[in-house]
């Protein structure tokens, strides 16, 4: 299908009528031109298999020019800020890969796993003193959103007299163009000062923290840049927190609008693991990965692709697709689909995977167990959700828990 020439529809809608427009796509076929909201013409792949073959071609690479919102990063910003692993290629990509992947096992994000039910509880407590006359309160900001951004400022090792300012500028860095140029910039440059400044309290004083990890693992004489080391700790900010809130939005207004599902879960609460492996395919919480573009003409499917082309993998199509599963478009915990591309695929596959599921399981868990009347607030309104191309997420999720 070509809609050359006129925006697609697939970038001006966002929620349910996305889906649908993916799915109108997808039974044309697993490979499209489409033009985006930015003017530029890319080719989307919808279907499963085409999704991972582009994902793990080594002529399909990612370009600096395809980082969303680049042009509002100043460039003695940039360097700071996008310089590392999912927005690089190999060799650089390989390098730093295996030195964050080794901070990662040296088991830091394990122990981390068991404050997650912790935080949760915490935040639970909250919302059910906010919500026990009966108000109606927001799951998004005040569950699914400080969640993640806990995790991450510990998994980083932000001390705990910082978080506040670490959650306020990260709030206002992740929501990019949502904010005034000045007031993005502004926490841009607080965030990179503070990054910087926490770099150098580890080198002097190395702690059990993932940054001091990455400081401290060595690869030759492989190690993390500066930059890089920022970078990297601005990546783990954005990739580890906006992706999760969406998977905990998304997740427990799927099971909200499928009553069936939600007692079933609740009934047979050692489901949760499929449940949420279920959720993250039903409504994934990152729509496409990074667009990149071809280094050479590239044959995905039975389309060929010429060099110099941008290409744009549609996680959240492949993850319905309909050569791929029976029912696509049904919520269904106990299906045991098996595997899903909602953590991308190839070498960029996500490396917070691990974390991320036992976050989406502890914080839906503990949401579920602590409130058994939770119910939408206007269960006839679908939520209204972030404007995105690359995420899939909403901007609030309104619920009443007494
Ligand atoms: C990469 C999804 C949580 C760290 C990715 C990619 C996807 C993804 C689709 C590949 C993107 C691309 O190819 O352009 C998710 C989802 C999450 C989640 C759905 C939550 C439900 C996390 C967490 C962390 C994390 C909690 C770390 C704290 C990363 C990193 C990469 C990545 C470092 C880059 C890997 C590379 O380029 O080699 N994630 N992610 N993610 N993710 Fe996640």
């Amino acid at each position: 299908m070509s809609t050359e020439g006129t925006e697609s529809p697939f970038t001006q809608s966002t929620g349910s009528a996305r889906h649908a427009v993916l799915a109108e796509l997808a039974a044309a076929g697993p490979v499209h031109r489409v033009r985006l909201f930015t003017g530029v013409d890319v080719w989307l792949i919808t279907g499963q298999t085409e999704v991972r073959e582009a994902l793990a071609h080594p002529d399909i690479r990612r370009s600096p020019e395809q980082i969303p919102h680049r042009e509002a990063t100043p460039p003695e910003l940039a360097a700071a800020m996008h310089q590392h692993i999912l927005s690089s290629n190999p060799p650089d990509h390989t390098r730093m890969r295996k030195l964050v992947a080794a901070a990662f096992s040296r088991g830091g994000v394990a122990k981390l796993t068991s404050r997650i039910g912790a935080l949760a509880a915490e935040l639970l407590d909250e919302l059910a003193e906010a919500g026990a006359d009966g108000s109606t309160v927001d799951l998004v900001a005040g569950f699914g959103y400080p969640l993640p951004i806990t995790v991450i400022a510990e998994l980083l090792g932000v001390p705990p007299e910082r978080r506040a300012d670490f959650r306020r500028w990260s709030v206002i860095v992740t929501s990019g163009p949502a904010y005034p140029a000045e007031v993005y910039l502004g926490a841009a440059r607080e965030l990179l000062d503070f990054l910087r400044e926490l770099v150098a309290d580890k080198r002097a004083a190395p702690s059990t923290d993932l940054l001091s990890d990455l400081i401290a693992v060595r690869d030759g004489q492989a190690a993390l840049t500066e930059d890089e080391l920022t970078s990297m700790a601005f990546l783990l900010l954005s990739a580890g927190h906006e992706t999760t809130v969406n998977l905990i939005a998304n997740g427990v207004y799927a099971l909200l609008t499928h009553p069936d599902q939600l007692a079933l879960l609740r009934a047979e609460s050692e489901r949760l693991p499929d449940a949420v492996e279920e959720l993250l395919r039903f409504d994934s919480p990152v729509q496409v990965t990074l667009p990149s573009v071809t280094a050479a003409p590239v044959r995905i499917g039975a389309v060929t692709i010429p060099a110099g082309e941008v290409v744009v993998p549609a996680l959240l199509a492949a993850n319905r697709d309909p050569n791929r599963y029976d029912l696509p478009e049904r919520l269904d915990i106990a299906a045991a689909h098996g595997s899903h591309v909602a953590f991308g695929h190839g070498i960029h596959h996500c490396l917070g995977a691990p974390l991320a599921r036992a976050e989406g399981r502890v914080a839906i868990g503990a949401l579920l167990e602590r409130f058994p009347r939770l119910r939408l607030a206007d269960p006839a309104a679908e939520p209204e959700r972030v404007p995105s191309l690359l995420l899939n997420g909403m901007r609030e999720l309104m619920v009443r828990v007494d």
